[in-house]
């Protein structure tokens, strides 16, 4: 037995009980409320659902407790194995060679600032039409695209290049569209943005996005994230868009406060 998520769900379960009872909320309202939950899941949206309103909660709560780089929403579309960048070129699809590049780029150092080498980045972002690779409901576009490990150098530095994504929709045709737009009168944009996981041994890890000083959807996000310090002020080098982005990690977390399987 798990204490801890017996604990949890039972909270859960009473919580929502709360919630039915305060709308009184009729046999039809629950039956079209569970219908959604099917629908959503006959869709495979289950994952875009449950990231969209809890994701940048269970962020915050992470948050509480670091001393580095803040954490930020890992999103629905992370692929594990994504291809090791050996020559600063992030994999891009013909059709999108000529769009304007980014260059991605800084350093990883501790909470003292040393330099830390051999961190491994796990870059991530959308296509200019709002696609991730390796996502069977994006098309199933092969993972060697627009996602890539790189690693630091000695100094702690990285670099890699890609096309800029733009500002983004998450899928919107499904159920969790309908929900947002239709039922909820809100709107799927997200501000267009670029994601990251950084580990290195004996550190903390961090998943973050990285945003464009200026988007329109900064502040106004669908999946309500957003970290102000990860807004990158515009910089233009020779026509290419560099997104400088430091990470200082702090100490790897205690075994006993890590997550419970
Ligand atoms: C979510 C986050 C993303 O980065 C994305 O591309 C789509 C959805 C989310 O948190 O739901
Ligand atoms: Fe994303």
């Amino acid at each position: 037995m798990n204490e801890r998520a017996t604990l949890i769900t039972n909270e859960i379960v009473e919580a929502i009980r709360g919630v039915l009872r305060k709308n009184n909320v009729t046999f039809g309202e629950y039956r079209a409320g569970f219908m959604h939950l099917v629908k959503t899941q006959q869709a495979g949206e289950i994952p875009l659902l449950t990231d969209v309103f809890f994701n940048s909660t269970i962020v915050d709560i992470e948050n509480e407790s670091r001393k580095g780089t803040r954490a930020d929403l890992q999103g629905p579309y992370f692929v594990p194995d994504a291809p090791v960048i050996t020559d600063g070129q992030i994999a891009v699809e013909d059709e999108h060679k000529d769009k304007p590049v980014m260059v991605l780029r800084g350093k990883v150092t501790d909470l003292e600032g040393n330099p830390v080498a051999g961190a491994e980045i796990d870059i991530w972002h959308s296509t200019p039409d709002g696609r991730y690779s390796g996502i069977e409901k994006h098309g199933n576009m092969d993972k060697k695209f627009y996602r890539g490990r790189v690693m630091t150098s000695e100094d702690g530095s990285y670099e890699a290049r890609s096309i800029t994504p733009v500002p983004y929709q998450i899928p919107n045709k499904g159920p969790t569209g309908h929900l947002l737009e239709n039922i909820m009168g809100g709107h799927s944009w997200r501000p267009a943005h670029v994601h990251y996981w950084v580990k290195a041994p004996g550190l903390r890890d961090v998943i973050n996005q990285a945003y464009f000083e200026g988007d329109e959807w900064i502040g106004n996000d669908s999946c309500n994230g957003g970290l102000d310090e990860m807004v990158i002020p515009e910089v233009i080098e020779n026509g290419e868009r560099i997104m400088e982005v430091d990470f200082k990690l702090e100490p790897a977390v205690a075994k006993s406060l890590q997550a419970a399987e």
